[in-house]
């Protein structure tokens, strides 16, 4: 309750100098209270009972006594075992609802003080695009989407992976099947076979792997033809992971493409500035950085190989070249990466050494924002049935229809194009939510069941309430718009619960983005929905008694909605007005 914390404060310090505790010390007490009958903040006494030689329980009823005439507009207060507790007031509460209706922000401020890169996505080129690829696609989404809420300057990075060894393999891979039938082969997605298929020859052709060997070295020379048939291979798996992109609806483009070949004149800068630094050493031939806290199962200092033996860079070198463009191109702050949590090394070790060469310092903020897999029923690696990786095109066409049954059941009366519609804000909007609702780092069990269903944690069931209340103003005739000069009164317990919710927006926006947790938001939401459930079981809206109450509650509902649409927005989920 970061706006009661706000409206007590003065009036808190003020107790709080009378008893004898000067400046902010009790800033860091004050805190959610943990029993949620005992009010909305608490203010410990206990950390301060030593410096004034009272007991925590004289403190607490002084401080209250002193403190509730100066809060009777705000806030409910009482003393509890060392406690003071706050309670906000329903006149409170209804006073900042009538702050939010006519806000279109919801009380989110503006902030635009930070210049952030997010890297996520970035699946590799003739590889098909898997399960983990979609967490990053979600959750970068979702964070992209907060950070321009807030006014900051965001760069979308999809760190393509579209360079390296491999490519001569497939490069010649392409010319054994023809362009055109490779062409063919991925831009229908069938990405994984391509990538198998030349698997497979260089591990059983020796002239193949001559062929794929020779081929690198044009790659990396820059040789025309070789660069046009590697633009054949990225155009073609660009052309299925854009697929991808639009089902999904995020708000990557072409234009966000920053693949790996992008920093390949940054590589010999980082090897020259590295050893400018005189950071690197040589160990059996290739140049490397010891970062320093790394050791391996010998217990042997771990290197970071920024250049082998045979010329080659490294993924790190790239990242390395990453965070010196970043910084210096773009100028950024932030530098986040929402990549699984396998490669939490990586970036640990990656930042170490940058923060040492001094490609970043202190002003920089890199973050890994890892994620969990995403596991089958069986608490298996998500496959498909026959054990392959599962193509993104086939799951996410499996929510829409699945979905599409769904709405069939439960409301026939929607039909032809808009069910359609519906059918995909919900059957993508179940994938992304049940993706973003579990905390990023632990692993996430996929099932089909529970994402859709309409009750628990799950995009439908917000979607529901969001319907619900649009299906409530077309019954009552009246304009959504005209509901925002309402005068709020909260007579019900279950409508000073739902005001007590929905003052919390902007303040769990702001938390989320803080930890970079999709779910925080989720969690809300789902807690707004639910006490929404709960007013609308007791608080009839349009029979309400009188037209005053009757407009409060519409009110209400309006809020709600709009803080939920929002809400979903902010995490990239569509809110249909029928379901
Ligand atoms: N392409 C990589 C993969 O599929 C992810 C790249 C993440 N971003 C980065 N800057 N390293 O694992």
């Amino acid at each position: 309750m970061r706006k009661l914390a706000e409206a007590v404060a003065p009036a808190l310090e003020a107790a709080l100098s009378g008893v004898g505790v000067g400046g902010e010390a009790w800033a860091d007490l004050l805190g959610p209270a943990t029993v949620e009958q005992h009010g909305d903040l608490a203010l410990p006494c206990h950390p301060l009972a030593g410096v004034l030689r009272r007991s925590p329980k004289d403190i607490a009823d002084e401080v209250a006594s002193v403190l509730a005439p100066s809060l009777s507009d705000v806030a409910e207060v009482s003393s509890v075992s060392g406690f003071v507790n706050m309670r906000a007031k329903p006149s409170w509460l209804a006073a900042q609802m009538m702050g939010l209706l006519p806000d279109d922000r919801l009380g989110i401020t503006v902030e635009r003080t930070r210049t952030v890169a997010v890297d996520y996505s970035a699946p590799n080129v003739a590889k098909e695009m898997h399960v983990g690829h979609l967490r990053s696609t979600v959750i970068g989404d979702a964070i992209v989407r907060m950070l321009g809420h807030k006014g900051h300057i965001v760069y979308r990075e999809n760190h393509v992976g579209d360079w390296g060894t491999p490519f001569g393999m497939l490069i010649e891979h392409l010319l054994d099947l023809s362009e055109a039938n490779a062409a063919a082969e991925l831009s229908v997605g069938d990405l994984d076979g391509f990538y198998k298929q030349a698997r497979v020859k260089f591990n059983s052709d020796e002239t193949f792997v001559a062929r794929s060997r020779n081929r690198v070295v044009l790659l990396q020379s820059g040789d025309e033809e070789t660069l046009r048939l590697w633009r054949i291979l990225v155009d073609e798996s660009m052309r299925y992971f854009n697929e991808v992109y639009g089902m999904l609806g995020v708000l990557l483009t072409d234009g966000d493409i920053m693949g790996e070949s992008n920093y390949h004149h940054l590589l010999p800068v980082v090897v020259e500035r590295l050893r400018a630094q005189g950071m690197l050493e040589e160990s059996a031939g290739a140049q490397v950085v010891y970062p320093g806290g790394w050791v391996n199962r010998e217990g042997e200092p771990m290197p970071l190989i920024i250049e082998k033996a045979d010329g080659a860079y490294n993924y790190a070198t790239t990242d390395l070249a990453c965070i010196i463009d970043r910084v210096e191109r773009l100028d950024c702050d932030d530098l986040l990466y929402v990549v699984g949590t396998p490669q939490s090394q990586h970036f640990k070790m990656v930042f170490q050494v940058a923060e040492q060469a001094g490609f970043m310092g202190d002003a920089h903020n890199a973050v890994h924002v890892n994620f969990g897999s995403v596991m089958d029923s069986d608490g298996k690696i998500l496959k498909s049935r026959e054990g392959e990786v599962i193509k993104l095109v086939d799951l996410l066409r499996e929510a829409t229809s699945r979905a599409e049954q769904a709405i069939a059941e439960k409301n026939p009366e929607l039909q032809g194009t808009e069910r359609e519609a519906v059918a995909r804000m919900i059957g993508i909007g179940s994938v992304k939510y049940a993706d973003l609702s579990t905390e990023r780092s632990k692993d996430y069990v996929f099932d089909w069941d529970r994402m859709l269903a309409f009750e628990g944690n799950t995009s439908p069931y917000l979607q529901y309430a969001h319907a619900r209340i649009c299906s409530i103003f077309r019954r009552s005739g009246i304009e959504r718009s005209s509901a925002r000069d309402a005068s709020i009164t909260l007579a019900q317990p279950e409508e000073a619960l739902l005001a007590r919710r929905l003052v919390n927006f902007a303040a769990v926006t702001d938390d989320t983005l803080a930890s970079y947790s999709p779910h925080t938001l989720c969690t809300y939401l789902h807690s707004l929905a639910s006490s929404f459930a709960s007013f609308y079981e007791v608080c009839p809206v349009i029979a309400a008694g009188d037209d005053a109450t009757r407009d409060s509650r519409l009110a209400l509902c309006d809020l709600t909605a709009r803080t939920i649409c929002t809400g979903l927005e902010l995490l990239g989920i569509d809110s249909p007005e029928r379901m």
